[in-house]
């Protein structure tokens, strides 16, 4: 019985001994030098680590410009996208609730198109490249792309941009390329995916579904702040038949170098989507 009692002793003072030894002066099995040398030594290890990471990381920044992005083996061939942002478009023209997240979006969407904003920007030379020059410490100027160049798809005669009479418009966009030169003359094409006895009808605004080239190249965010990216309006004409099915209709660049047929991106130069509207 006392035997069992000395050895529990024997153990709690060992383990105690661990924790603090007296006569060694030992904490959890080192003396305090030994635990500052292996503080010192991690202390110096991560800071060691740290100085090599963030010195890589500044000469890396270092090498990057502010202006245009590093990595570009050759000028991007921009995507094509639409407003509404919405790839399956459905509504009943007689149910205002049904269109009226299009018509919202398709409003602040062309906020920035306002005409009395784009006043401040200039007037151009259509037909021709507003180049202004590679020096960086200059700012660039922007074209003026007026919403009421899209005329009855601008949303300021017709506020619900055709969608309450169901002949919705529909805004193509190309996505913005820095130092974007597209040759010939690019514009917006669209037509419906499925043959039809007789093709689908449509309106576009700037004629012809022109994308001019005064609005090319693009400097940049920070270079050329107050540039504004030309759009293209479909208005869509439906006809009887079309109400109240689905209609596939794919929209390209069509007329300049930029690629429109890439078999694994279907966005390059080009964007499908799906309208259904019943009445
Ligand atoms: C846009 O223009 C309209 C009238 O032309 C004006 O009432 C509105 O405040 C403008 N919006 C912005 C954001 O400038
Ligand atoms: C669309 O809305 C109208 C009015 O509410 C209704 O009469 C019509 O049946 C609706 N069409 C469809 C296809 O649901």
């Amino acid at each position: 019985m006392a035997n069992k009692e000395e050895k529990a002793d024997d153990k709690q003072s060992s383990w105690k001994d661990f924790i603090y030894n007296p006569r060694t002066g030992e904490f959890i099995g080192r003396t305090a030098s030994s635990w500052g040398l292996i503080l010192l030594f991690y202390l110096v290890f991560y800071g060691f680590l740290a100085g090599m990471f963030s010195l890589t990381m500044w000469v890396m920044l270092q090498t990057l410009e502010d202006h245009t992005p590093k990595y570009r083996d050759r000028v991007a061939n921009p995507g094509l996208m639409i407003r509404p942002r919405s790839l399956e478009i459905g509504f009943n023209r007689s149910i205002p609730q049904q269109y009226s997240k299009y018509v919202q979006h398709l409003e602040s969407f062309l906020q920035q198109y306002n005409d009395s904003l784009q006043d401040g920007n200039e007037i151009c030379t259509k037909g021709e490249y507003f180049e202004q020059g590679d020096d960086v410490a200059v700012e660039k100027k922007a074209c003026q792309f007026k919403r009421s160049f899209l005329r009855q798809c601008s949303g300021l005669a017709d506020g619900n941009f055709g969608y309450s009479e169901g002949q919705p418009c529909i805004l193509v966009k190309m996505n913005r390329v820095i130092g974007l030169r597209p040759k010939g003359d690019p514009r917006i094409s669209c037509a419906a995916k499925v043959q039809r006895e007789t093709p689908l009808q449509m309106q576009y605004f700037p004629t012809e579904g022109i994308l001019d080239k005064s609005y090319y190249p693009y400097y940049g965010k920070k270079l050329q702040a107050s540039y504004v990216q030309p759009v293209v309006a479909v208005k869509l004409l439906l006809a009887e038949e079309d109400y109240n099915s689905e209609l596939v209709i794919e929209c390209k660049v069509e007329g300049s170098d930029l690629i429109n047929n890439d078999e694994r991106d279907k966005f390059m130069g080009r964007v499908t989507f799906r309208i259904n509207v019943s009445k």
